[in-house]
């Protein structure tokens, strides 16, 4: 038989993130704890559905008259209306005046693709600025869709806090017009966001050399607790005027991961420019993926429009949002009674589904090794994946990683 034509094809690395749960799956110990990879689970460690979703859901099957025809390039029409709604505020003057378009997309990658794919088609700066670090994925989606990657100042891990004015001098440094991407809360992996002061320093500046916003909004309600709360840097940039870019998921919020559901908005400067964008949009998406699945918009378009099925989303989001909090504060005391070395208050001064601990790859190791835990070489752990049973653990590992390696 002669050679596979594919002989030459050389095996890619595994994703460093969804690497992580491959090696978890194949640890056979009782104890083994995976803090990689960004999705909930219960105080049980189980993936949770939540209520709302499985009311919806129900809903729409008992509904005889729903089809499966396709959905339109740009998506299901109710979703993307309350989509907008959602992030930039029900009384938002962007919506009221009709300039802003936003797109049914492939969740918050999908989001961030198509926005990128426009901008690099009619976008006259191909720059884009990216935090360092920042969520693994970011560098490759912009790169593939045609943009060049360039960092700015963001973590500084002396105070395991925000680099303030490294990230004000490079974004002075950055050339006039270049876009930005800017973690709208929650950021990923440190944990670490702007206070509001901040935002809005970023803003004047970023509005005075003409640099364009690109949100990804992956956590919104997911960090505080609180819908609003979460969108109000991104409210902030659409109140002075100006225009942006945001991409949302409803992966982490509503828990549909898998359901691949999102949105991309551009908000414009009057509602002439917003429909041509859109037609554009389309010319991106229809030869990528011909138009977005049906379900999960559906999921969520009928929990947004329901005033009492909104509400009980909330109050499911906030117990999500609470649990992680307290994992938090329980990691910080068992820090605390283990006298380990350091300053750990880092892990309640984050917010969001990740705390980055600042150990380093040898103490990642050494603690996935001895202990079976499993988490990124960045020392990011997710809270997320953490319950009251499983939190000494942690806190013994993390204790012997920090007092047992050099
Ligand atoms: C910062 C950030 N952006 C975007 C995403 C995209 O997630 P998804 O495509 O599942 O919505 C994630 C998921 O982990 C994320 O952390």
């Amino acid at each position: 038989m002669a050679d596979s034509v594919f002989a030459h094809v050389v095996r890619a690395p595994e994703d460093p993130i969804l690497g992580v749960t491959v090696a978890y799956n194949k640890d056979s110990s009782p104890v083994k704890v995976n803090l990689g990879v960004g999705a909930y689970r219960t105080e049980e460690g189980k993936p949770l559905v939540l209520n709302v979703v499985r009311r919806a859901e129900q809903m729409l099957v008992n509904d005889t008259s729903r089809v499966k025809e396709y959905l339109s390039i740009t998506g299901l029409a109710d979703f993307n209306k309350l989509s907008a709604k959602l992030i930039f505020g029900a009384d938002s003057p962007a919506i009221k005046e009709n300039r802003v378009t936003t797109v049914q997309c492939l969740s918050g990658t999908g989001s961030l693709r198509v926005g990128a794919e426009f901008l690099a088609r009619h976008y006259h700066e191909h720059t884009i600025y990216i935090p360092q670090p920042t969520w693994g994925n970011h560098p490759k989606i912009f790169t593939l869709a045609g943009l060049s990657v360039k960092y700015y100042r963001y973590y500084d891990p002396a105070t395991r806090g925000l680099d303030f004015q490294g990230l004000l001098d490079d974004l002075t440094a950055a050339p006039s017009g270049a876009i930005v991407l800017l973690h709208a809360c929650a950021h990923n992996p440190t944990g670490v966001d702007p206070t509001i002061d901040q935002w809005e320093k970023i803003r004047k500046l970023m509005r005075s050399k003409g640099l364009l916003p690109f949100f990804d909004s992956a956590y919104q309600g997911f960090a505080s607790g609180n819908l609003d709360a979460d969108a109000q840097s991104v409210r902030m940039f659409v109140a002075d005027g100006g225009e942006c870019l945001a991409a949302q998921s409803y992966a982490k919020n509503m828990g549909l991961y898998g359901e691949r559901v999102g949105a991309l908005s551009i908000v414009c400067k009057d509602s002439n420019v917003a429909s041509k964008v859109e037609s554009q949009l389309k010319m991106v998406i229809r030869p990528m993926y011909s138009n977005p699945p049906i379900h999960g918009a559906s999921i969520v378009a009928t929990i947004l429009k329901d005033r009492q099925m909104y509400d009980e989303w909330t109050v499911e989001l906030k117990a999500m949002a609470d649990r992680i909090i307290s994992m938090r504060q329980q990691l910080y005391d068992a820090m605390q009674a283990r006298g380990t070395p350091g300053d750990w208050s880092h892990i309640i001064k984050q917010i969001g589904m990740f705390t980055f601990t600042g150990l380093n790859v040898e103490q990642v190791s050494f603690m996935t090794r001895e202990y079976h835990i499993y988490m990124t070489s960045d020392g990011r752990i997710s809270m997320a994946g953490l319950s009251s049973r499983t939190v000494p653990h942690l806190a013994d590992a993390m204790h012997a990683a920090v007092t047992r390696t050099a």
